[in-house]
Protein backbone atom coordinates (compact mmCIF):
# COMPACT_ATOMS: atom_id res chain seq x y z
CA UNK A 1 0.00 0.00 0.00
CA UNK A 2 0.88 3.73 -0.51
CA UNK A 3 1.96 5.26 2.58
CA UNK A 4 -0.47 7.96 3.41
CA UNK A 5 1.52 10.53 3.89
CA UNK A 6 5.53 11.68 3.10
CA UNK A 7 7.91 13.06 5.10
CA UNK A 8 7.24 17.39 5.44
CA UNK A 9 3.67 16.85 4.95
CA UNK A 10 1.06 18.55 6.71
CA UNK A 11 -1.34 16.37 8.22
CA UNK A 12 -4.99 17.10 10.27
CA UNK A 13 -5.91 15.26 13.10
CA UNK A 14 -9.25 15.49 14.60
CA UNK A 15 -9.44 15.35 18.05
CA UNK A 16 -12.90 13.69 18.50
CA UNK A 17 -12.58 10.70 16.46
CA UNK A 18 -8.68 10.89 15.83
CA UNK A 19 -9.09 10.58 12.02
CA UNK A 20 -6.14 11.89 10.07
CA UNK A 21 -6.16 14.17 6.57
CA UNK A 22 -3.78 15.61 4.56
CA UNK A 23 -3.65 18.64 3.85
CA UNK A 24 -3.32 20.53 0.71
CA UNK A 25 0.32 21.21 -0.09
CA UNK A 26 0.22 24.78 -1.12
CA UNK A 27 -1.96 25.31 2.65
CA UNK A 28 0.68 28.04 4.16
CA UNK A 29 3.02 27.82 0.93
CA UNK A 30 5.13 30.64 2.05
CA UNK A 31 6.21 34.31 0.33
CA UNK A 32 8.75 32.94 -1.87
CA UNK A 33 11.58 35.45 -2.68
CA UNK A 34 14.46 36.37 -5.52
CA UNK A 35 17.71 37.51 -4.64
CA UNK A 36 21.24 38.04 -5.20
CA UNK A 37 24.18 36.12 -2.85
CA UNK A 38 26.75 39.51 -1.90
CA UNK A 39 29.21 37.21 0.96
CA UNK A 40 29.45 33.74 1.43
CA UNK A 41 31.48 32.04 4.17
CA UNK A 42 31.52 28.66 5.09
CA UNK A 43 27.84 27.18 4.72
CA UNK A 44 26.60 30.76 5.64
CA UNK A 45 25.44 33.26 2.93
CA UNK A 46 23.95 36.91 2.97
CA UNK A 47 21.58 37.08 0.04
CA UNK A 48 20.47 40.68 -1.11
CA UNK A 49 16.43 40.99 -1.37
CA UNK A 50 14.83 43.65 -2.74
CA UNK A 51 17.92 46.06 -1.20
CA UNK A 52 17.63 44.70 1.84
CA UNK A 53 20.32 41.90 3.54
CA UNK A 54 19.95 38.67 4.71
CA UNK A 55 21.69 35.71 6.57
CA UNK A 56 20.90 32.72 5.39
CA UNK A 57 22.31 28.95 6.23
CA UNK A 58 22.88 27.06 2.59
CA UNK A 59 20.63 24.17 2.80
CA UNK A 60 21.51 23.40 -0.85
CA UNK A 61 23.29 20.28 -1.96
CA UNK A 62 25.99 22.27 -4.34
CA UNK A 63 28.04 24.96 -3.11
CA UNK A 64 27.42 28.77 -3.66
CA UNK A 65 29.16 31.59 -4.72
CA UNK A 66 29.09 35.16 -4.31
CA UNK A 67 26.62 36.78 -7.41
CA UNK A 68 24.25 34.20 -8.11
CA UNK A 69 20.42 34.74 -8.49
CA UNK A 70 18.68 32.43 -5.81
CA UNK A 71 15.19 32.22 -4.80
CA UNK A 72 13.88 30.92 -1.63
CA UNK A 73 11.25 31.32 1.40
CA UNK A 74 11.52 32.89 4.94
CA UNK A 75 12.75 29.48 6.07
CA UNK A 76 16.11 29.41 3.64
CA UNK A 77 17.21 29.16 -0.01
CA UNK A 78 15.44 26.88 -2.58
CA UNK A 79 17.63 26.99 -5.71
CA UNK A 80 19.77 28.86 -8.02
CA UNK A 81 17.76 30.74 -10.50
CA UNK A 82 20.56 32.00 -12.92
CA UNK A 83 24.56 31.76 -12.62
CA UNK A 84 24.54 35.74 -13.16
CA UNK A 85 23.52 38.28 -10.88
CA UNK A 86 19.80 39.66 -11.63
CA UNK A 87 19.59 43.75 -11.24
CA UNK A 88 17.23 45.46 -9.08
CA UNK A 89 15.42 48.59 -10.45
CA UNK A 90 16.59 51.86 -8.53
CA UNK A 91 17.78 55.39 -9.35
CA UNK A 92 21.38 54.25 -10.03
CA UNK A 93 20.39 51.52 -12.82
CA UNK A 94 21.78 54.06 -15.64
CA UNK A 95 21.15 50.76 -17.90
CA UNK A 96 17.77 50.06 -17.48
CA UNK A 97 16.45 53.74 -18.37
CA UNK A 98 13.74 54.78 -20.56
CA UNK A 99 16.30 56.40 -23.26
CA UNK A 100 18.66 53.43 -23.07
CA UNK A 101 16.05 51.86 -25.25
CA UNK A 102 16.14 54.52 -27.72
CA UNK A 103 17.65 53.44 -30.90
CA UNK A 104 19.10 56.75 -32.44
CA UNK A 105 17.92 57.59 -35.43
CA UNK A 106 20.42 57.06 -38.72
CA UNK A 107 20.33 59.44 -41.45
CA UNK A 108 21.45 57.04 -44.21
CA UNK A 109 18.90 54.63 -44.03
CA UNK A 110 15.75 55.40 -46.27
CA UNK A 111 12.66 53.88 -48.29
CA UNK A 112 15.43 53.25 -50.83
CA UNK A 113 17.49 50.62 -48.69
CA UNK A 114 14.10 48.41 -48.40
CA UNK A 115 14.29 46.61 -52.15
CA UNK A 116 10.96 44.97 -53.64
CA UNK A 117 8.11 44.55 -50.71
CA UNK A 118 6.10 47.32 -52.43
CA UNK A 119 2.47 46.36 -50.94
CA UNK A 120 3.90 45.77 -47.85
CA UNK A 121 5.47 48.74 -47.83
CA UNK A 122 2.52 50.81 -48.90
CA UNK A 123 0.50 49.16 -46.20
CA UNK A 124 3.16 49.67 -43.23
CA UNK A 125 3.42 52.77 -43.81
CA UNK A 126 -0.70 53.20 -43.87
CA UNK A 127 -0.58 51.58 -40.81
CA UNK A 128 2.64 53.32 -38.92
CA UNK A 129 3.65 56.64 -40.75
CA UNK A 130 0.34 58.04 -41.32
CA UNK A 131 -1.61 57.63 -37.72
CA UNK A 132 1.51 59.11 -36.67
CA UNK A 133 1.87 61.84 -38.73
CA UNK A 134 -1.76 62.67 -39.37
CA UNK A 135 -2.72 62.39 -35.44
CA UNK A 136 -4.55 65.72 -34.86
CA UNK A 137 -6.29 65.28 -38.22
CA UNK A 138 -7.58 61.13 -37.17
CA UNK A 139 -8.61 62.43 -33.95
CA UNK A 140 -10.73 65.56 -35.51
CA UNK A 141 -12.62 62.67 -38.47
CA UNK A 142 -12.63 60.26 -35.06
CA UNK A 143 -11.45 57.57 -36.03
CA UNK A 144 -10.75 54.53 -33.86
CA UNK A 145 -6.47 54.93 -33.60
CA UNK A 146 -4.69 52.62 -34.53
CA UNK A 147 -2.65 51.84 -31.44
CA UNK A 148 -0.92 48.30 -32.04
CA UNK A 149 0.53 46.78 -35.31
CA UNK A 150 1.66 43.28 -35.42
CA UNK A 151 4.19 42.26 -37.92
CA UNK A 152 4.86 38.47 -38.88
CA UNK A 153 7.10 36.51 -41.27
CA UNK A 154 10.36 34.77 -40.76
CA UNK A 155 13.29 35.65 -39.57
CA UNK A 156 15.74 37.88 -42.28
CA UNK A 157 12.61 39.28 -44.16
CA UNK A 158 13.23 42.73 -43.30
CA UNK A 159 10.49 43.46 -40.46
CA UNK A 160 12.88 45.73 -38.08
CA UNK A 161 14.39 47.55 -40.89
CA UNK A 162 11.29 48.67 -42.45
CA UNK A 163 10.24 49.77 -38.78
CA UNK A 164 13.37 51.66 -38.68
CA UNK A 165 13.60 53.07 -41.81
CA UNK A 166 9.66 54.24 -40.98
CA UNK A 167 10.29 55.43 -37.68
CA UNK A 168 13.06 57.77 -39.31
CA UNK A 169 10.87 58.48 -41.75
CA UNK A 170 8.02 59.55 -39.28
CA UNK A 171 10.54 61.70 -37.41
CA UNK A 172 9.42 59.30 -34.35
CA UNK A 173 11.47 58.51 -31.35
CA UNK A 174 12.32 54.71 -31.74
CA UNK A 175 12.62 52.31 -28.25
CA UNK A 176 13.80 48.77 -29.54
CA UNK A 177 12.41 46.21 -26.42
CA UNK A 178 13.80 42.62 -27.05
CA UNK A 179 11.48 40.43 -25.24
CA UNK A 180 13.65 37.99 -23.95
CA UNK A 181 16.21 40.20 -22.84
CA UNK A 182 13.88 42.41 -21.20
CA UNK A 183 12.46 39.20 -19.21
CA UNK A 184 15.56 37.75 -18.48
CA UNK A 185 18.56 40.56 -17.31
CA UNK A 186 15.24 41.82 -15.43
CA UNK A 187 13.29 39.21 -14.03
CA UNK A 188 10.68 40.34 -11.93
CA UNK A 189 10.88 44.10 -12.93
CA UNK A 190 10.35 43.82 -16.44
CA UNK A 191 6.69 45.52 -15.96
CA UNK A 192 7.99 48.29 -14.03
CA UNK A 193 10.86 49.26 -17.28
CA UNK A 194 8.06 48.64 -19.88
CA UNK A 195 6.19 51.46 -17.89
CA UNK A 196 9.18 53.89 -17.90
CA UNK A 197 9.27 53.47 -21.48
CA UNK A 198 5.81 54.14 -21.95
CA UNK A 199 5.95 57.34 -19.72
CA UNK A 200 8.69 58.10 -21.28
CA UNK A 201 7.51 57.55 -25.12
CA UNK A 202 4.01 59.58 -24.52
CA UNK A 203 5.81 62.71 -23.73
CA UNK A 204 7.29 62.87 -27.40
CA UNK A 205 5.65 64.66 -29.90
CA UNK A 206 5.57 60.74 -31.68
CA UNK A 207 7.08 57.77 -30.84
CA UNK A 208 7.22 54.50 -31.61
CA UNK A 209 7.67 51.11 -29.40
CA UNK A 210 8.84 48.08 -31.12
CA UNK A 211 8.51 44.58 -29.14
CA UNK A 212 10.89 42.20 -31.04
CA UNK A 213 9.69 38.73 -30.32
CA UNK A 214 6.93 39.25 -28.66
CA UNK A 215 5.33 35.68 -29.05
CA UNK A 216 8.25 35.10 -26.51
CA UNK A 217 6.67 37.73 -23.84
CA UNK A 218 2.89 36.97 -25.39
CA UNK A 219 2.42 33.21 -25.88
CA UNK A 220 -1.06 31.20 -25.29
CA UNK A 221 0.85 29.39 -22.83
CA UNK A 222 -0.10 29.81 -19.34
CA UNK A 223 1.36 27.95 -16.81
CA UNK A 224 3.02 28.86 -13.90
CA UNK A 225 6.81 29.35 -15.53
CA UNK A 226 5.33 31.88 -17.59
CA UNK A 227 3.63 34.08 -14.85
CA UNK A 228 6.65 36.44 -15.50
CA UNK A 229 5.46 36.97 -18.86
CA UNK A 230 1.90 36.88 -18.22
CA UNK A 231 2.43 39.73 -15.74
CA UNK A 232 4.41 41.75 -18.54
CA UNK A 233 1.75 41.18 -21.01
CA UNK A 234 -0.98 42.07 -18.39
CA UNK A 235 1.22 45.36 -18.17
CA UNK A 236 1.74 46.01 -21.93
CA UNK A 237 -2.53 45.59 -22.35
CA UNK A 238 -3.59 47.74 -19.82
CA UNK A 239 -0.35 50.77 -20.78
CA UNK A 240 -2.25 50.41 -24.34
CA UNK A 241 -5.72 50.40 -22.90
CA UNK A 242 -4.83 53.87 -21.02
CA UNK A 243 -3.78 55.86 -24.19
CA UNK A 244 -5.17 58.79 -23.91
CA UNK A 245 -6.34 60.93 -27.26
CA UNK A 246 -3.39 62.84 -26.71
CA UNK A 247 -0.39 59.81 -26.92
CA UNK A 248 1.08 59.66 -30.26
CA UNK A 249 2.81 56.28 -29.63
CA UNK A 250 2.51 53.38 -31.83
CA UNK A 251 3.36 49.81 -30.46
CA UNK A 252 4.71 47.56 -32.95
CA UNK A 253 5.29 43.81 -32.42
CA UNK A 254 7.13 41.20 -34.59
CA UNK A 255 6.84 37.46 -34.14
CA UNK A 256 7.83 34.67 -36.58
CA UNK A 257 5.35 32.40 -34.91
CA UNK A 258 1.61 34.56 -35.49
CA UNK A 259 -0.39 31.93 -34.21
CA UNK A 260 1.81 31.67 -30.68
CA UNK A 261 0.66 35.26 -29.68
CA UNK A 262 -2.23 35.33 -26.75
CA UNK A 263 -5.58 36.42 -28.42
CA UNK A 264 -6.10 39.07 -25.55
CA UNK A 265 -3.08 40.65 -27.65
CA UNK A 266 -5.18 40.79 -30.83
CA UNK A 267 -8.15 42.31 -29.60
CA UNK A 268 -9.68 45.60 -31.15
CA UNK A 269 -7.85 48.75 -29.72
CA UNK A 270 -4.52 46.48 -29.11
CA UNK A 271 -2.58 44.54 -31.72
CA UNK A 272 -5.38 44.14 -34.22
CA UNK A 273 -3.78 45.08 -37.40
CA UNK A 274 -1.12 43.00 -39.25
CA UNK A 275 1.44 42.78 -41.52
CA UNK A 276 2.66 40.28 -43.04
CA UNK A 277 6.42 39.56 -44.75
CA UNK A 278 6.04 36.49 -47.07
CA UNK A 279 9.20 34.93 -48.65
CA UNK A 280 10.00 36.91 -51.57
CA UNK A 281 8.92 36.26 -55.23
CA UNK A 282 11.38 36.62 -58.04
CA UNK A 283 10.92 40.25 -58.66
CA UNK A 284 11.29 41.04 -55.13
CA UNK A 285 14.52 39.36 -54.70
CA UNK A 286 15.45 40.93 -58.08
CA UNK A 287 14.43 44.40 -56.30
CA UNK A 288 16.20 43.25 -52.86
CA UNK A 289 19.36 42.31 -54.44
CA UNK A 290 19.84 45.78 -56.62
CA UNK A 291 18.63 47.41 -53.60
CA UNK A 292 21.39 45.76 -51.07
CA UNK A 293 24.18 45.85 -53.41
CA UNK A 294 23.52 49.96 -53.99
CA UNK A 295 26.21 51.45 -51.94
CA UNK A 296 28.94 48.88 -52.74
CA UNK A 297 31.31 49.85 -55.64
CA UNK A 298 30.49 47.95 -58.73
CA UNK A 299 32.78 47.95 -61.79
CA UNK A 300 30.18 46.60 -64.54
CA UNK A 301 26.31 45.65 -64.70
CA UNK A 302 25.51 42.88 -62.24
CA UNK A 303 23.57 40.13 -63.18
CA UNK A 304 20.72 40.48 -60.76
CA UNK A 305 18.28 38.42 -62.36
CA UNK A 306 20.39 35.51 -63.24
CA UNK A 307 20.56 35.55 -59.10
CA UNK A 308 16.78 35.78 -58.72
CA UNK A 309 16.19 33.00 -61.03
CA UNK A 310 18.29 31.13 -58.73
CA UNK A 311 16.95 31.82 -55.24
CA UNK A 312 13.66 30.53 -55.08
CA UNK A 313 12.68 30.21 -50.97
CA UNK A 314 15.82 32.53 -49.67
CA UNK A 315 14.84 35.70 -47.41
CA UNK A 316 15.95 39.22 -47.98
CA UNK A 317 18.86 38.36 -45.31
CA UNK A 318 20.26 36.12 -47.45
CA UNK A 319 20.47 37.50 -50.03
CA UNK A 320 21.76 40.18 -48.91
CA UNK A 321 24.59 38.55 -47.55
CA UNK A 322 25.72 37.68 -51.05
CA UNK A 323 27.05 41.05 -51.34
CA UNK A 324 28.84 40.86 -48.56
CA UNK A 325 30.68 37.25 -49.54
CA UNK A 326 31.22 38.89 -52.97
CA UNK A 327 33.36 41.99 -51.36
CA UNK A 328 35.33 39.23 -49.65
CA UNK A 329 36.11 37.69 -52.99
CA UNK A 330 36.91 40.94 -54.36
CA UNK A 331 39.34 42.08 -51.26
CA UNK A 332 41.12 38.44 -51.40
CA UNK A 333 41.86 38.95 -55.25
CA UNK A 334 43.66 42.47 -54.92
CA UNK A 335 40.45 44.37 -55.94
CA UNK A 336 39.23 47.70 -54.92
CA UNK A 337 35.43 47.23 -56.77
CA UNK A 338 33.14 44.05 -57.74
CA UNK A 339 32.82 42.27 -60.74
CA UNK A 340 30.11 40.34 -61.86
CA UNK A 341 32.12 37.11 -60.54
CA UNK A 342 32.55 37.88 -57.22
CA UNK A 343 28.83 38.17 -57.05
CA UNK A 344 28.24 34.85 -58.06
CA UNK A 345 31.41 33.73 -56.31
CA UNK A 346 29.09 35.14 -53.40
CA UNK A 347 26.16 33.80 -54.63
CA UNK A 348 27.58 30.60 -54.77
CA UNK A 349 29.13 30.22 -51.41
CA UNK A 350 25.62 31.37 -49.69
CA UNK A 351 23.98 28.73 -51.30
CA UNK A 352 26.60 26.35 -50.06
CA UNK A 353 25.91 27.71 -46.37
CA UNK A 354 22.31 27.37 -47.04
CA UNK A 355 22.35 23.79 -48.01
CA UNK A 356 24.72 23.11 -45.29
CA UNK A 357 22.57 24.25 -42.37
CA UNK A 358 19.72 22.45 -43.94
CA UNK A 359 20.90 19.48 -43.32
N1 LIG B 1 13.57 44.39 -48.34
C1 LIG B 1 14.89 44.36 -48.10
N2 LIG B 1 15.76 44.97 -48.93
C2 LIG B 1 17.08 44.91 -48.70
N3 LIG B 1 17.65 44.30 -47.67
C3 LIG B 1 16.84 43.67 -46.79
C4 LIG B 1 15.43 43.68 -46.95
N4 LIG B 1 14.89 43.00 -45.94
C5 LIG B 1 15.90 42.57 -45.18
N5 LIG B 1 17.08 42.98 -45.68
C6 LIG B 1 18.40 42.66 -45.14
O1 LIG B 1 18.25 41.63 -44.18
C7 LIG B 1 18.71 42.05 -42.90
C8 LIG B 1 17.82 41.47 -41.82
O2 LIG B 1 16.54 42.07 -41.87
P1 LIG B 1 15.69 42.29 -40.54
O3 LIG B 1 16.57 42.33 -39.38
O4 LIG B 1 14.80 43.45 -40.76
O5 LIG B 1 14.85 40.94 -40.51
P2 LIG B 1 13.70 40.52 -39.49
O6 LIG B 1 12.50 40.18 -40.31
O7 LIG B 1 13.54 41.59 -38.45
O8 LIG B 1 14.29 39.19 -38.87
P3 LIG B 1 14.08 38.58 -37.40
O9 LIG B 1 12.71 37.95 -37.42
O10 LIG B 1 15.17 37.55 -37.30
O11 LIG B 1 14.22 39.70 -36.42
C9 LIG B 1 18.68 43.56 -42.98
O12 LIG B 1 19.59 44.13 -42.10
C10 LIG B 1 19.03 43.82 -44.42
O13 LIG B 1 20.43 43.72 -44.62
MG1 LIG C 1 13.91 41.64 -36.38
Amino acid sequence: MEPFAKVGDIIFIDPDDGSVELAPHDLWREDTWVGVTKLVVGDRVVVEIGGRLRLFSNSLAEPLRAGLTVEGTDSGILGILSEKAIKFLDDSTEDALPERFIVPSNENLSFEDFGGYSDIVTRARELIELPLKYHDALNEIGARPIKGVLSSGPSGTGKTLLARIIANHADAVFYAINGPEVLSKWYGQSEEIIRRIFEDAKKRERAIIFFDEIDSLASQRSDESHEASRRVVGQLLALMDGFSPDTNVMVLGTTNRPQDVDSALRRPGRFDWHVDFPIPTKRDREAILATSGRKLRLKEDMPHLWVADRTESWTPAELAAIWTEAALLAVSDGRRALLPEDYIGGYERVAKQRTGSRG
